[in-house]
C-alpha cells in the first residue's frame, strides 16, 4: 500500500505531451513541439570544457552537501554583482536542479496543515511538492486584464493564521509576467507583517524583453530575512540536464538546507559544480546570455504578433522567460475542455502544446517558443488552421 502523500501526485502534463509528440515523431511525422521547457541552445563549450577538465583532474568523489567552495563563492559575488543583495557563500546551498532546491525548502519549513500561497496560473511542480509535503497549497488567481501581475490586495484576502510561505516566480512560467517592483514591494511588506516565508524562484531573471528584474531579497534587509532566492543554471546557460540550482537564505535555514540535502543527494554532482563555476566566472557566459536572450525577444514577438492575429484568441504579452500562454477558451469550449483540444492540436494540427488546466488555469495553452523563428511561425499557423477548421 502506497502513501496517502503519494496517491494525490499528478504526473507531469508537460511530459505527457511531450512523450506523445516523440511518438508522433518516431512514426516519422512532422511534430512542431511548443512543449519544451528547456531552451533550444546547447550548453556553451567553455562550459562542457571545465567539466571535462574537471573529470581529468579527478573532480569525481563526494564533494561538501552545500555546494563547492569556490561555487558558492562564485554564486554569492554573482547575487551581489546583478541583484544587489549581498549573501555569504555560508547562506548558499547547491543542489541538484532547483526542483529539488525547492523541495527541500518545503521540506524545512512545512508542517502538517499549513498552507502555502500560489498564485496561479503556476508552474506545475509548485502544488505537487506541497501536497506531497502534507502542506495545502491555496491557489491566488491572476487575471489576464491585469496581465497575470500578482497585486497585493489578491494574497490580503488568502492568507490566515496557517500560511507558511508564499512562491513568486516572476518572470512567470506559464504566462511571461514579470512583477513590477513596486508591486513586489507591497507584497513583500505584507509578508514581511505576517511573518510569511517568501519562496522567490527567480530561475528566468535573464529573459526579461520589458521592464526590469527585480531580486525580492534586494528590497530591503527585513525583506531578505524571510525570502528564499532560488535560482538554476538550467535557463540562463542552457544546461537543464545538468541539474544545477541553489537557494540564498539566512545562514540558519541554509544550515538544515544542507543537512536535508546531504541526506537525499549528498551534493550536485561534482564535476558538473565546475561546469557550472565557469558559466558565472567566464566572461563568455554574458555573451551567451545576450545572444540567446535577443534570439528569444524575435521569437516572442513573432509568436505575440501571429497568435494575437487568430480570430476568438486574446492573449497578453509576454514580458519575459520564453513561454507565451493565449486564451484558446472560445474553442476549448467546443471540444469539452482544453485537454482535449490539445489533444486535437496535436493529432490534427502536429503541434504539441501544454494545455491550461495543468497550470490551473483551463482553456489556455503554454506554448513555448524555444524553436526555431521558422518552426514557430508554422506552428502558430498549424493552430490557426486547426482551430478555424474547430469553428
Ligand atoms: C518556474 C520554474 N522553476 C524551476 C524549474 C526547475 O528548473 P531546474 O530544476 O532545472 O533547475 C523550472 C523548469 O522548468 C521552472 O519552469
Amino acid at each position: 500500500m502506497l502513501s496517502g502523500r503519494v496517491s494525490r501526485l499528478k504526473p507531469s502534463a508537460t511530459l505527457t505531451i511531450t512523450a506523445r509528440a516523440k511518438e508522433l515523431r518516431s512514426k516519422g511525422v512532422d511534430v512542431i513541439g511548443f512543449g519544451a521547457g528547456e531552451p533550444d541552445f546547447d550548453t556553451p563549450d567553455f562550459v562542457k570544457e571545465a567539466c571535462i577538465k574537471a573529470l581529468r583532474d579527478g573532480k569525481t568523489k563526494y564533494a561538501p552537501s552545500a555546494g563547492i567552495p569556490e561555487l558558492r563563492e562564485a554564486i554569492a559575488e554573482k547575487l551581489l554583482k546583478e541583484n544587489g543583495v549581498e549573501y555569504r557563500p555560508s547562506e548558499i546551498v547547491v543542489s541538484s536542479g532547483s526542483k529539488m532546491i525547492l523541495f527541500l525548502i518545503l521540506t524545512a519549513i512545512l508542517n502538517e496543515g499549513e498552507e502555502v500561497l500560489i498564485p496561479s496560473p503556476y508552474w506545475v511542480t509548485y502544488p505537487e511538492q506541497v501536497n506531497v509535503l502534507g502542506g495545502v497549497p491555496v491557489e491566488v488567481p491572476l487575471k489576464e486584464e491585469e496581465g497575470f501581475v500578482l497585486t497585493a490586495d489578491r494574497i490580503r484576502d488568502r492568507i490566515t493564521d496557517r500560511t507558511k510561505a508564499l512562491i513568486l516566480n516572476s518572470p512567470n512560467n506559464p504566462t511571461g509576467a514579470v512583477y513590477p517592483e513596486e508591486e513586489l514591494r507591497k507584497i513583500a511588506e505584507i509578508c514581511v507583517e505576517n511573518g510569511i516565508f517568501i519562496i522567490s524562484d527567480e530561475c528566468y531573471e535573464k529573459m526579461v524583453y520589458e521592464g526590469s528584474f527585480v531580486s525580492v531579497a534586494s528590497l530591503s534587509e527585513e525583506v531578505k530575512d524571510i525570502t528564499f532566492t532560488v535560482n538554476s543554471f538550467s535557463k540562463t546557460f542552457s544546461m537543464t540536464g545538468w541539474r544545477l540550482g541553489y537557494v540564498a537564505c539566512p545562514e540558519k535555514y541554509a544550515k538544515v538546507i544542507a543537512s536535508l540535502n546531504s541526506q537525499t543527494v549528498s551534493n550536485a554532482t561534482t564535476f558538473a559544480q565546475y561546469g557550472a563555476l565557469e558559466a558565472l566566472k567566464n566572461p563568455e557566459g554574458e555573451k551567451f546570455v545576450r545572444r540567446m536572450v535577443s534570439e528569444f525577444r524575435k521569437r516572442r514577438d513573432k509568436a505575440f504578433e501571429l497568435l494575437s492575429s487568430i480570430p476568438n484568441v486574446s492573449v497578453v504579452k509576454p514580458e519575459g522567460a520564453f513561454y507565451i500562454f493565449p486564451n484558446f477558451s472560445f474553442y476549448s469550449k467546443e471540444t469539452g475542455g482544453d485537454i482535449r483540444l490539445a489533444e486535437i492540436l496535436l493529432e490534427e494540427g502536429k503541434v504539441a502544446c501544454v494545455p491550461g488546466s495543468a497550470f490551473g488555469a483551463e482553456g489556455y495553452m503554454r506554448i513555448s517558443y524555444a524553436l526555431s523563428i521558422d518552426r514557430v511561425e508554422e506552428g502558430i499557423n498549424r493552430i490557426r488552421t486547426t482551430l478555424e477548421r474547430l469553428s
